[in-house]
């Protein structure tokens, strides 16, 4: 299934025990193409559970050029960078502490400033950083109601067209429901889209979405894509 404007969906069946593994090494690699290709790679990284085993897996792996890898968040909840709740704090823990990437390379999305401010903050960052696609690899996330990053099903946000960065309000059952993350514009404008899909309760919006559901395919999940792949990581059925 194609996404729109982007690479066809790939699809990568991994058993559970072999995710956080499969994934970090298909970063890895992709990460020393971009370095080798541009000197430099520039990556978003997703919040969330899901991807923190692959953080740690990820740490671990001293051929990664991290010297010359930025990293950039894909969204977040308005809070302190040090509270149980925000995304910084599990990648920092969980990645850019553990390989000790220098604080000019981290991009953080400062929530503690509020959606609207923390948005429009981090849009004026993006807005004048060089390059297009902008990133190298942004590694995406889904809810089961089919959201990705702070793009919400139903949010009118999600078809804008301009901009970078964007306030939201995660709906409930979600515990902070403030948020601001990248646009759909900024999470497709990446070589590399990589979309974590994994967990049970994943399984009926990925079926409709890599499906042909047509419905589904106004998700925003089903809507990421990268300029040169977009791989869709999920557990067999
Ligand atoms: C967040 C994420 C969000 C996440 C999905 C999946 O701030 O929560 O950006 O989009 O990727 O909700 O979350 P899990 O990985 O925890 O299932």
């Amino acid at each position: 299934m194609s996404t729109a404007g982007g690479a066809p969906r790939e699809v990568l069946v991994v058993e559970p025990d072999a995710f956080a593994v499969t994934v970090a090494t298909l970063i890895a690699d992709a990460i020393r193409v971009a370095v080798a290709a541009r000197g430099k790679c520039r990556i978003v990284l997703a919040g969330g559970r899901t991807p923190a085993s692959v953080y740690r897996v990820l740490a671990a792996d001293t051929t990664v050029p991290w010297a010359q890898v930025s990293a950039f968040i894909g969204d977040e909840r308005c809070v302190p960078p040090d509270h149980a709740e925000s995304n910084y704090r599990m990648i920092n823990e969980t990645l850019l502490s553990v390989v000790a990437m220098e604080e000019d390379r981290i991009f953080r999305l400062r929530g503690e400033l509020g959606g609207a401010a923390a948005a429009a903050e981090y849009d004026a960052m993006l807005d004048v950083l060089a390059g297009a696609p902008k990133f190298d690899i942004v590694l995406s996330g889904v809810g089961a109601d089919g959201h990705t990053a702070s793009l919400f099903p139903g949010d009118p946000a999600v078809d804008s067209t301009t901009g970078w960065a964007m306030a939201a309000v995660a709906p409930a059952p979600f515990a902070i429901s403030d948020r601001a993350g990248l646009t759909l514009r900024a999470l497709n404008s990446t070589r590399l889209q990589v979309v974590l899909c994994t967990a049970d309760d994943k399984k009926p919006v990925r079926r409709r979405i890599l499906g042909d559901d047509t419905a589904a395919q106004a998700l925003p999940a089903a809507r990421v894509s990268g300029t040169e792949r977009t791989v869709w990581v999920v557990d067999p059925d």
